[in-house]
């Protein structure tokens, strides 16, 4: 009998969304990376805004050309660029969820 053909795990991002001292949404993304990382269809891991450090407002292009002039916005493109599906764990400040 035939082999099933086999297909590529899709990469999953969890992206901590907080970056609060004392967030409790960086275990949660681990509690939630490790149980999507035992399904065979994901390649699972957990990206955190608090250690990517990203500032607000300071490339001088629109996103949209994507001509990026500094390190760490071309590190999280790519950290885009890589994935094939997301999941924000993010908290919820007065009514909404945060910039960052
Ligand atoms: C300043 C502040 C405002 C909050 N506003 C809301 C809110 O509007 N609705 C809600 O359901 N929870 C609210 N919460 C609760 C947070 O969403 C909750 O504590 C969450 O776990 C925070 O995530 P973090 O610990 O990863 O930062 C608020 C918490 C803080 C500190």
């Amino acid at each position: 009998m035939a082999a099933e053909p086999s297909v590529a795990p899709m990469t999953l991002t969890t992206v901590v969304a907080s970056t609060r001292p004392g967030r409790v949404g960086r275990s949660v993304a681990d509690w939630f990376t490790t149980r999507a990382a035992e399904c065979d269809q994901f390649e699972s891991h957990t990206v955190d805004l608090r250690e990517l450090a990203l500032p607000f407002f300071d490339e001088p292009h629109p996103p949209a050309l994507r001509q990026y002039t500094k390190s760490h916005t071309r590190k999280w493109s790519r950290i885009v660029e890589a994935s094939d599906a997301f999941v924000f764990v993010t908290p919820e400040y007065n009514g909404g969820f945060p910039a960052r």
